[in-house]
């Protein structure tokens, strides 16, 4: 339909038809990227979970795959994560192939009407043919709800160190950790987080992992959390935390500590649309890589699409650095996106006052790569507008007076759904002002991510206009600053 033509992302991944939510299950295995998802296939809004599931060659071009897991008689299948057990320490292979264990979580909708607590429990299921199909283990569930109500989203690595599995599980107002060396029987080790940090909703999706601080040989250990609502601009959002994690326990390294006192809550995302993001299992040269659900429970269920909901954010690359301020967890687009790069143009000027970057038919915004830098900025507003020829538009920028990013999505289009799409302004704090800065840029049909100053700060929101967004400007009351742009297609298609 032509409804669906509008809205359908070039190049970000959508189900084909109906509803999804967080990514799940993600993990690699002899070349193939896998992801599967919060997927209910029979209507456009939530409902009984299953998980969808799509693979890739290269983290850009998406190709759906049949659904993977059904709801049962123990309930639907929500969040959770899947591990290649390469030792078969779970006893599910059959000395030929590798199983791909997944572990999610059940939630049964019976339990939840009669209100009772135990709603929540883990399940496991397993894959001989590299994820292909799925058995569910005949014992399920392997991590019985302890009489939390909120008992989900189990996160599971291999923890060299102890050598044994870890399940990092967000329950309530915490996360819970776990350990086992068979991926069904599974005892509490520790637990993290009440009091600390944000929360402002309930945590959600969980995720631990090691990390090394850029330049060094020192490695920490970053756990994302997601919470919902509670986000700095409204809705579900992601923080994280840094500290160190020996088999048992989760610490805050002392840095991180005074950093947090300062802000308060540690956000890896300040757009409205980037939640439960969670990272690939077994990935190839030790990257670290994450997928997001580019929504928020704000509206997710009311975006103006009919025959599907919601898009996956660009595949990230994580990266840890430290300085006096603080640690940043950065997120910069997969290096694989660059080999799409199409018709290409740049741009030098002195900025004054406005000045067009990418005119109607120069490049095709709405798949398309941008990286923006400023010279000799001034203690001023510096806006970015992508618009189209019936004046919907979506401006975004730094004001480098108060100190902070914004994006602007008020007149963007169809605006007047669901609660506070287009309400206020996002913003996301800076503690300083700059002289230098760059954007890099990647815009969609409907939606925009940028990753500010190589990934220090980012943000994510989506947009619908009526038509695709064709020209680009820049404007600032500033005189003087200098903005080299460079833009690419992307011709992914
Ligand atoms: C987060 C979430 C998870 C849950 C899933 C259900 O968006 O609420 O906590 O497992 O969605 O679809």
């Amino acid at each position: 339909s032509k409804e669906d033509q509008r809205y359908r992302p070039n190049y970000h991944f959508t189900p084909k038809s109906g509803w999804m939510n967080d990514p799940n299950g993600m993990f690699y295995l002899n070349g193939t990227y896998h992801l599967f998802f919060q997927h209910y296939p029979d209507s456009n809004k939530w409902g009984p979970m299953h998980w969808g599931h799509a693979t890739s060659k290269d983290l850009i071009r998406w190709e759906e795959q049949p659904i993977a897991l059904f709801p049962d008689q123990l309930g639907y299948i929500f969040s959770g994560s899947a591990v290649v057990d390469t030792n078969n320490t779970s006893g599910l292979g059959d000395g030929k192939n590798v199983p791909i264990v997944a572990i999610f979580t059940y939630h049964d909708i019976a339990k939840e009407k009669a209100n009772q607590v135990d709603v929540e429990s883990q399940g496991i299921a397993y894959s001989l043919d590299k994820g292909k199909t799925w058995v569910k283990y005949s014992n399920n569930p392997v991590l019985r709800n302890p009489g939390i109500r909120d008992f989900r989203d189990p996160k599971v690595f291999w923890d060299q160190q102890s050598q044994q599995w870890i399940m990092t599980l967000a329950a309530q107002d915490r996360a819970h950790f776990y350990g086992s060396k068979n991926l069904k029987d599974w005892s509490l080790l520790s637990e993290f987080g009440k009091e600390i940090g944000a929360h402002g909703g309930v945590w959600e999706c969980p995720d631990l992992f090691p990390v090394k601080i850029k330049g060094t040989n020192e490695q920490k250990w970053a756990l994302i959390i997601s919470i919902n609502p509670g986000g700095p601009n409204g809705g579900s959002v992601a923080q994280y935390f840094i500290g160190d994690f020996d088999g048992k326990t989760f610490t805050m390294d002392p840095h991180f500590t005074q950093q947090l006192a300062r802000e308060k809550a540690v956000w890896l995302d300040w757009g409205k649309d980037n939640y439960a993001p969670v990272t690939w299992d077994n990935a190839p040269e030790g990257k670290r890589l994450m997928i997001g659900w580019m929504s928020n429970w704000d509206y997710a269920q009311d975006v103006p699409t009919e025959k599907w909901r919601s898009a996956t954010t660009i595949a990230r690359e994580i990266t840890l650095t430290k300085n006096e301020e603080g640690y940043k967890l950065r997120s910069m687009p997969v290096s694989q996106l660059s080999k799409y790069r199409g018709k290409s143009i740049s741009k030098n000027k002195v900025l004054a006052k406005e000045m067009l970057l990418v005119k109607k038919d120069e490049l095709n915004l709405a798949q398309s790569a941008m990286t923006i830098n400023l010279k000799d900025l001034k203690e001023d507003t510096y806006t970015f507008t992508a618009s189209n020829a019936l004046g919907e538009k979506i401006s975004f920028g730094i004001n480098n007076k108060d100190h902070y990013l914004f994006i602007d999505r008020q007149n963007s289009g169809k605006t007047n759904f669901g609660n506070n799409f287009s309400t206020k302004i996002s913003k996301a704090q800076l503690s300083k002002s700059y002289s230098e800065v760059s954007f890099n840029i990647l815009l969609d049909k409907t939606s925009l991510e940028i990753f500010f100053n190589n990934g220090e700060e980012v943000m994510t929101e989506i947009f619908f206009p009526t038509k695709p967004y064709t020209a680009l400007s820049v404007s600032s009351d500033a005189r003087g600053t200098s903005v080299s742009m460079e833009g690419h297609q992307l011709n992914i298609k």
